[in-house]
């Protein structure tokens, strides 16, 4: 198993970087449900001081997973946001609405790409919204041409690339039916290598793409993998408890 790897993020004050884990329910789980997943979670969750858990909802649970893991060392993450600003764009959430109710929030996510035409200009003003707003933004990306191009669209990428978490999450390895091909821990560590290269400068990079209580060591045991971005495995209370719990005796 390699060291634990800590990153400095610079947000104000300087600040370690646990290995992250991030739940991305996608769209999944009522309030009610919600709730329950979280009584059933925040003490296990809630004990583990070597990973942080970023519980990602959707925008409607947000402010419950706020005020239930309030005092825990959970935090909670919105899976978009609004590449607009303020004003007459009926249906959208703010970067500024956010503020307050999240630390983090995915952005540039494939199914975003696939079933609502986000672009990478809109990904991008996302980012620059949320770094405005001092919110983390996990922003996905499903090959390395993808980052090219968010560098190319935006110097903020660059110029601010420690405060950014970068994902590697190929649409081909992500679960849930179709044919989907889950990618090597090998193969993913030596894409989360080029990002490094491409930003030119050590930043925090984690894959995504069915990761699951059985595979999440030898994802961690990569000198690159800093955390994973699970979806179908973070949706079952025990099976997610267990994902955390693996990675948290993986990090030594
Ligand atoms: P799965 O873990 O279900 O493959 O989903 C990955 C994902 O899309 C997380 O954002």
């Amino acid at each position: 198993m390699s060291e634990p790897t800590f990153f400095i993020i610079t947000r104000g004050e300087t600040k370690l970087m646990k290995p992250l884990i991030v739940a991305n329910w996608k769209a999944n789980k009522t309030i009610s449900e919600a709730t329950s997943w979280v009584e059933k979670t925040k003490a296990p969750l809630g004990s583990l001081e070597k990973i942080q858990v970023v519980v990602c909802g959707s925008f409607v649970t947000l402010p419950l997973l706020n005020n239930l893991f309030s005092g825990t060392s959970v935090k909670v993450g919105a899976q978009t946001v609004s590449h607009l600003g303020q004003g007459a764009f009926t249906g959208e959430v703010t970067a500024e609405m956010l503020q307050g109710l999240v630390e983090y929030c995915i952005v540039g996510h494939s199914e975003r790409k696939k079933y609502f035409a986000e672009t990478d200009q809109m990904i991008v003003k996302k980012v620059e919204f949320l770094l405005e707003k001092k919110i983390i933004p996990v922003l996905c990306t499903a090959n390395q041409e993808q980052l090219e191009s968010y560098l190319k669209e935006s110097l903020a990428i660059r110029e601010k690339a420690e405060e950014i978490i970068f994902v590697y999450e190929p649409p081909s390895a992500i679960s849930g039916g179709g044919d989907y091909h889950p990618e090597t821990p090998e193969a993913a560590d030596q894409v989360c290598k080029s990002i490094k290269e491409k930003i030119g400068r050590e930043v925090v990079t984690i894959y995504g793409g069915s990761v699951n209580p059985e595979n999440i060591k030898s994802f961690l045991s990569m000198p690159e993998i800093h955390g994973a971005l699970p979806g179908q495995a973070s949706l079952e209370e025990e099976t997610f408890v267990r994902l955390v719990s693996v990675a948290s005796e993986a990090v030594i």
